[in-house]
């Protein structure tokens, strides 16, 4: 198959609409990552994206939709998740609801619940629209890689193997929603995103973490999120990331540096600008600025991706502070890092 790449004109747009009535499946932008969708109400569509991206069907799937009066078709909408629906949508947010059996069984890996969220991205909404249909859409990279934040992320992991990719740019948030468990007795986010934790208590006081969302799974543990289980964020390069004190991280990530040199493997060090001079004189590739952590956010997938073009054996990372937009960076890195964490 041909997978052509296409600027997200009136025409390309409603081409891609067309296919999506089809059943067949098409990458598109959003603001967190690129999704590639298919038409969530069709089981047959569905089963395509799961082939696509090699993903185990244990691993349900978000709903798209064009407003929050779609979402009442697809779920039961409580007087909370209305709220944070007001407050947050279209937006980064994930909201799990208990499902209507409108939902095939694929679509949400046959739960009790669904999850469903707006995205804020003007072609998505778009497309959405001009489908009229809800669109399942998971990130449009094969399992376990970086999610995709541009058009050519999608192309390298999917070409030949969908029809069309629209391409929007480069994505503003950078990494995947927030997902928030509306189904239990208090709000729990199972994946730090663009809507952080403070945001969403100022709209919910009761909304807290899940503990397995930072830490990996003890044996015998099971998710609330089926996505944490498995092996997630991927470079093909071994990183380490290290916490600690700042002098302590910088030590350690010099000494850890000079041990991989040592042994003959190519190392880098995934660093913050203002961290740039410490580490004058070694292999560096930066991420955005720590005054502005939503650049971190925005540039840490394609970092990973170019790690793995350059073949860097070793990468290293200095932890950021876990605050706002933090968290999610910190949950990324925690497993792209397979949870190899040094406490300096
Ligand atoms: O920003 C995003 O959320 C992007 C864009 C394309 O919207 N999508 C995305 O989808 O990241 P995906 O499939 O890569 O991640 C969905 C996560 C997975 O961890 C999945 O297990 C979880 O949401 N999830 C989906 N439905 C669920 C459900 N009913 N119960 C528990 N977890 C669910
Ligand atoms: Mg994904």
């Amino acid at each position: 198959m041909h997978t052509q790449i296409s600027p997200p004109t009136e025409r390309t747009v409603r081409r891609a609409a067309k296919l999506l009535q089809a059943g067949e499946l098409v990458a598109f932008p959003t603001e967190t990552v690129y999704g590639l969708g298919a038409n969530a109400l069709d089981a047959r569509a569905v089963g395509r994206i799961f082939s696509a991206k090699n993903r185990p069907a244990d691993n349900p799937l978000i709903v798209h939709v064009a407003s929050p009066v779609a979402a009442e078709e697809l779920c039961h909408v409580t007087n909370d998740a209305r709220r944070l629906m007001e407050a947050f949508w279209p937006g980064p947010l994930t909201l799990l609801l208990q499902k209507k059996p409108v939902i095939p069984e694929i679509t949400n890996a046959g739960l009790s619940s669904v999850a469903v969220r707006m995205p804020d991205h003007p072609v998505a909404l778009r497309l959405l629209e001009a489908c009229g249909l809800p669109v399942a859409a998971p990130s449009a990279n094969r399992s376990g890689r970086p999610s995709p934040t541009t058009a050519r992320h999608v192309l390298d992991d999917l070409r030949g193997l969908i029809p069309l990719i629209l391409d929007g740019g480069a994505c503003k948030v950078g990494l995947e929603s927030t997902v928030l468990d509306m189904t239990g007795e208090t709000p729990a986010i199972l994946r730090p995103g663009g809507v952080t934790p403070e945001m969403l208590a100022s709209v919910l006081p009761g909304v807290r973490v899940a503990e397995t969302a930072m830490r990996p799974l003890l044996d015998g543990e099971t998710a609330k999120s089926p996505g944490m289980r498995h092996a997630h964020y991927s470079p093909k390069g071994r990183l380490t990331l290290v916490e600690g004190e700042p002098d302590a991280v910088e030590a350690a990530c010099k000494r850890l540096y000079r041990e991989a040199e040592a042994d003959g493997k190519k190392a880098c060090l995934l660093v913050a600008q203002e961290r740039l001079p410490a580490y004058a004189g070694y292999d560096t590739h930066t991420l955005g600025s720590l005054r502005a952590p939503e650049t971190i956010a925005q540039t840490l997938f394609a970092a990973l991706r170019e790690m793995d073009e350059t073949g860097v054996e070793i990468i290293l990372c200095e932890a950021v502070e876990t605050s706002g937009i933090g968290l999610a960076v910190m949950n990324r890195l925690r497993r792209a890092a397979n949870f190899h964490i040094i406490r300096a």
